[in-house]
């Protein structure tokens, strides 16, 4: 077994920086875990770029990302570059043999992102997809419950992810607004956290009923202040979903939630009680048992602890509280594991494109005004 790791890290923007933190953190935090090398980072913004590598100590920096591909010592290239980018990267990385870490979502269309998904068959390397709500205790945890029967059978999914980064309407134009280099909108950047997560809670989604919205069609031009340019996809998005298993749900997301900051939140009603999170208190949950003695009935908090999976690795008392960064050292943990003891890795390719699925029914729906299957 490989004890150690070089990975070249692509892109060094918004989610850059959590994955070098996430990259510094991890061996120290898993001990257990193979040593991971920052042999390589690249960005097209070569004075930012060059800071960032010396901020995180990476050993090399490049601004052609093909140089993560030629070379033969990088062993995992991880994809933190705008939307348009992933496909390339990703399926030129996987010809060579390399693991890939990338970014959610996989790509701007669902054809793009079978493509990637074929190449991942093919590879010798593995993938794993930036999800990484999903690495939340609390939430492992109660994905758990949910498995152990605790609430019954899931019957209804409620679930919102807000947030209000656009929702000034004098924020630029940027990359995020182009459908050929973000592809939809908040469908895409925000709307894919809550599916995933709505997916590993209550099961694959079977057909979708989806409504499109954008509130702010104008936006300035970064470059030419006097003048604007189209906003191509949506500030807002709501679908009814049904799953496989016959549960329902309600899914809606916006860019433009004044007020919201990361309100990543569900309610799950099963058919003997229920669990209800908030990305805002990331810490804890809900839960309400409809078994429990009537006269104590009511919601139970929860709060991360020792007692849920990768919280201990962090700190031994329980109410201390994660982060979102700590969430991105427990996913470079996962990928890494994975990868040296030959793990599935979760989501891999294969089944985050069963997200991208779910977007293009979305769309599809949000289209015709009709029902869609996945
Ligand atoms: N998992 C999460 O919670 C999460 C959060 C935010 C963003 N993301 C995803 O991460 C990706 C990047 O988003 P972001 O917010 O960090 O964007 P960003 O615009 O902040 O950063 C993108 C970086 O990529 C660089 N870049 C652009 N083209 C490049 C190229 N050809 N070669 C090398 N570098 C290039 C840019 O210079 C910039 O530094 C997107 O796919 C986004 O959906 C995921």
């Amino acid at each position: 077994m490989k004890t150690s790791y070089n990975i070249a890290l692509i892109g060094t923007g918004y989610i850059g920086k959590t994955h070098a933190l996430a990259y510094q953190a991890v061996n120290s935090v898993f001990p257990d875990t193979p040593k991971l090398v920052k042999a390589l980072v690249v960005d097209i913004n070569e004075a930012a770029g060059r800071r960032f590598a010396d901020q995180f100590g990476f050993q090399s920096f490049s601004t052609d990302w093909k140089d993560a591909i030629n070379n033969p010592h990088i062993d995992i290239v991880s994809i933190a570059t705008p939307n348009f980018l992933h496909k390339e990267m990703a399926i030129e990385a996987l010809r060579a043999g390399k693991h890939v870490y990338c970014e959610k979502p996989l790509a701007v269309s669902i054809r793009d992102a079978e493509e990637m998904a074929d190449a991942a068959i093919t590879s010798k390397g593995l993938t794993l997809v930036g999800y990484n709500y999903l690495c939340n205790p609390i939430l492992q945890h109660a994905a758990q419950l949910i498995q152990s029967g605790k609430i019954g059978k899931p019957l209804f999914f409620r679930g919102v992810n807000d947030e209000d980064y656009m929702a000034d309407a004098s924020v630029p134009h940027s990359w995020r607004c182009e459908r050929k280099l973000a592809g939809p909108g908040t469908l895409g950047d925000l709307a894919t956290h809550l599916i995933s997560l709505s997916e590993f809670m209550v099961g694959e989604v079977a057909s979708v009923s989806g409504h499109l919205y954008t509130a702010h069609s104008m936006r300035p031009d970064p470059n030419d202040k006097s003048s604007s340019k189209p906003v191509e996809n949506d500030d807002v998005v709501s679908m009814v979903v049904e799953y496989a298993n016959g549960a329902h749900g309600e899914l809606s997301s916006s860019r433009i939630a004044w007020g919201r900051k990361n309100r990543l939140a569900f309610e799950i009603h099963g058919d003997k009680g229920s669990i209800l999170f908030d990305q805002e208190r990331l810490n804890e949950i809900e839960l309400y048992c409809a078994t429990d003695d009537a006269a104590n009935q009511g919601f139970q908090k929860i709060l991360a602890g020792p007692a849920h999976p990768a919280y201990s690795a962090f700190i031994q008392s329980t109410g201390h509280q994660l982060g979102f960064n700590d969430l991105k050292v427990i996913e470079v943990r996962n990928l890494l594991d994975g990868i040296a003891h030959g793990k599935p890795l979760y989501p891999s390719f294969a089944d985050a494109i069963r997200v991208e699925r779910v977007i293009s029914s979305v769309l599809q729906s949000a289209d015709t005004d009709k029902r869609v299957g996945v």
